[in-house]
């Protein structure tokens, strides 16, 4: 498979969805919001109907992967190779109309990814990256800060959509890295969190409940700019297993560390 042509043709795709995305937001009325059992679990038919545009353009593009989608739209699975689609990630953002959100597509062998497209239209940028190929941000090299430290770091996190049992834990952690880093935010995007770890406009994300489709075009960025990437304890089940924590080479251990410290599941 030639991983650099297929990741060029499919940049175009996800950039025609990501302008449709761009051009919903100006005109989307919020009776239009459904919800996904919970009340901040919001969703809407610009979601499905990008999902739907990506599948049918990227089924052409590798007929033999399957699908992992966040909308479900298409009932196609593969044992080995399988295009993994957040449509619209930002979905809260995207109702809210907050400007910050993306498509984000990655194609996956078992569970390592092998391309990895994230699209930001509102600012244009599409990061891009293959595997052993590097990273981009419109066609330029990224690479992941080189700040030595925790201290001298922006982290970024998310907040899933049920906190149940693991508020105490979340709270604690937030407050650590309040204290020792130059301060949080929260974007609301996963895929735009992890993006910008590569380009080093933050040292590093975590969040758990994580989807495979809000990390798998995410985590190839990071690694391809010379990020690390583990779920809490240090192993590889992030993906499927919903925790990450992504940073730059010098900030993800220190990052892992306090969390370990003070998520009680995870074995020191
Ligand atoms: C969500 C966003 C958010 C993160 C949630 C995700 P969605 O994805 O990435 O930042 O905190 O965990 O579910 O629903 O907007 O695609
Ligand atoms: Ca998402
Ligand atoms: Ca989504
Ligand atoms: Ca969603």
């Amino acid at each position: 498979m030639n991983l650099s042509q297929i990741c060029q043709d499919a940049i175009a795709i996800v950039k025609e969805t990501g302008i449709f995305l761009k051009r919903e937001v100006e005109a989307f009325d919020k009776s239009n919001i459904e919800y996904k059992g919970a009340a901040n679990n919001l969703v809407s038919y610009v979601d499905k109907e990008a999902e739907k545009q990506l599948v049918a353009k990227l089924s052409l593009l590798v007929p033999e992967a399957g699908f992992i989608t966040e909308e479900g739209t298409i009932d196609k699975h593969s044992d080995t190779l399988n295009w993994i689609i957040d449509p619209l990630d930002g979905t809260t953002n995207f109702i809210h109309g907050l400007r910050i959100f993306c498509v984000s597509v990655a194609l996956v062998k078992g569970k390592e990814p092998l391309v990895g497209i994230v699209y930001e239209p509102n600012l244009d940028e599409c990061f891009s990256a293959w595997q052993g190929g590097g990273a981009f941000c419109n066609g330029k090299p990224i690479k992941t800060s080189n700040v030595e430290s925790l201290q001298d770091s922006l982290i970024s996190t998310g907040f899933p959509y049920s906190l149940a049992g693991k508020i105490t834990d979340h709270l604690t952690i937030l407050q650590e890295f309040v204290l020792q880093s130059h301060g949080i935010r929260r974007l609301g995007a996963a895929a735009v969190d992890l993006a910008y770890v590569a380009c080093g406009r933050v040292e590093g994300f975590y969040e758990y409940n994580l989807k495979a489709w809000d990390m798998a075009a995410g985590v190839l960025l990071v690694t391809e700019a010379g990020g690390k990437v583990s779920d809490f304890n240090g192993g590889d089940t992030y993906l499927f297993g919903g925790q990450l924590v992504a940073g730059a080479a010098n900030v993800h251990e220190p990052m892992r560390n306090l969390i370990a410290s003070y998520w009680k599941n995870v074995e020191l």
